[in-house]
């Protein structure tokens, strides 16, 4: 006989107190107070310049990225929507254009692309809720210019392929690293296989200062035109009001520089990294290995393992009419799990809810970038069933996250949650 589960009257599997999911917000503390109170002492608030000369913590924080991630360079921003727009811009992707996004992503991806002024198509995800290569070359059109694929809840893209189908169609591949920061994918950082990496550092994320973000590139070119796009007032250019160095140095750009006092916080956060990641990767890895035989569920499968982040556990019911009752008798247990997709529950994560873009909702009236007579071939169109297999996926799915800060008696609590419902619901 089974246990009588909670949601029916019986005990709770998990009695202890649920942590909130802010893996480095949580660990702010001492570190973080002597980089912040050194800015404010030196009154060396922008990374330039001050009263005195000083190191700028902003400049550090992308050396000590840069070196971390294994990428040439680093540019510090304010969040990483900023990035991905740089990144977009940087690449090129301008009008006209048409850029590959998966739609299973927070929707800044999409509207990052739609900010550079190019067209977003949107595509499938695979099994590992991360944008499927298959569909990609599906959705390839001589407008195609670029693919931002999001390493999306923790987990590598299968970048192998990415590679190669970008290199056939001689795409550009801008990463979206916002949810898998120290991620691998075959032993190598995520965020330094395509053109440009991007990252978030906004409070949720595995590393954070409330808000910020990073690009990271291995190419020198691309690198300066973030530089000149993320700061118009050329503050980086060793004369800033030289001649361009060389065509496609020197244009428009916006104000994404990061603060000194975000700088001063990151390099705190950033030391905290891997100490956050093997406790994610701990614990994940302690549910996992108790409940992947269970009956009714089937665990997400990751490109590659070893390379997964660790911020939660995603599993599948083989039904979408289970989700509701597993993910309540779940909370029941004492478990925050939730259900992922419902068409009902809006959610700026899954593209169905993107209605923005699916009615091409713009600014101004002209509708651009939709209407954008640069723009060749047939004209992008948008439904709220346009991918079928993103939807099926996410409607079936179970998250849970997994916070640095739970024991192992926590995560066997919850191990222990998953097995008693199953055993009556999935
Ligand atoms: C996958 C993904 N991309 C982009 C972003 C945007 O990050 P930011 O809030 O730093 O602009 C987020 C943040 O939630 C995200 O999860």
């Amino acid at each position: 006989m089974s246990e009588k589960l909670a949601i029916h009257g019986g005990p709770k599997a998990k009695t202890t107190p649920n942590i909130p999911m802010y893996p480095g917000g949580l660990e702010i503390g001492e570190e973080e107070k002597k980089q912040v109170l050194e800015v404010l002492e030196r009154k060396y608030l922008f990374r330039y310049y001050g009263p005195e000369e000083y190191p700028s913590k902003v400049r550090e924080l992308e050396k000590a990225f840069a070196k971390k991630v294994g990428a040439k360079h680093a540019l510090a921003v304010n969040s990483c929507t900023s990035a991905l727009i740089t990144a977009l811009v940087a690449c090129g992707v301008g009008p006209g254009d048409e850029v590959i996004v998966s739609g299973y992503t927070f929707f800044a991806s999409c509207a990052a692309i739609v900010s550079a002024k190019a067209i977003p198509v949107i595509a499938e995800v695979d099994e590992t809720l991360t944008i499927d290569p298959d569909d990609i070359e599906k959705k390839i059109t001589p407008s195609t210019k670029a693919l931002v694929v999001v390493h999306m809840r923790g987990v590598p893209c299968d970048m192998d392929r990415i590679m190669a189908i970008a290199k056939k169609h001689n795409l550009r591949v801008i990463e979206d690293v916002a949810q898998a920061m120290g991620g691998t994918y075959k032993g190598k950082y995520l965020g330094t296989f395509g053109d440009c990496g991007c990252y978030s550092f906004q409070y949720h994320k595995i590393i954070t200062a409330g808000e910020g973000g990073m690009v990271v590139t291995n190419d020198d070119r691309l690198y300066d035109r973030c530089m000149g796009y993320h700061d118009t007032a050329a503050c980086w250019r060793p004369d800033r009001f030289a001649e361009e160095r060389y065509e496609g140095e020197l244009f428009c750009g916006v104000n994404y520089r990061m603060s000194e006092l975000t700088g001063a916080v990151m390099l705190a956060q950033l030391g905290k990294l891997d100490t956050l990641l093997s406790l994610m990767r701990r614990n994940q890895k302690r549910i996992i290995e108790q409940i992947k035989d269970t009956k009714g569920i089937k665990v997400r499968p990751v490109n590659d393992p070893e390379g997964d982040t660790g911020i939660c556990l995603m599993f599948y019911l083989d039904s979408k009419d289970k989700v509701k009752n597993f993910v309540e008798a779940l909370r029941a247990e004492g478990v925050e799990a939730a259900g992922v997709y419902n068409s009902g529950i809006p959610d700026w994560h899954i593209y169905a809810h993107w209605k923005h873009v699916i009615q091409k909702k713009t600014p101004t009236p002209e509708g651009c970038p939709w209407t954008c007579p640069f723009h060749k071939g047939k004209p992008v169109e948008y439904s709220e069933d346009m991918n079928p297999k993103t939807l099926e996926y996410l409607s079936r799915v179970v998250h849970i996250d997994i916070p640095p800060q739970l024991t192992l008696e926590d995560c066997d609590m919850i191990a222990k949650a998953i097995n008693k419902v199953a055993a009556e619901l999935a």
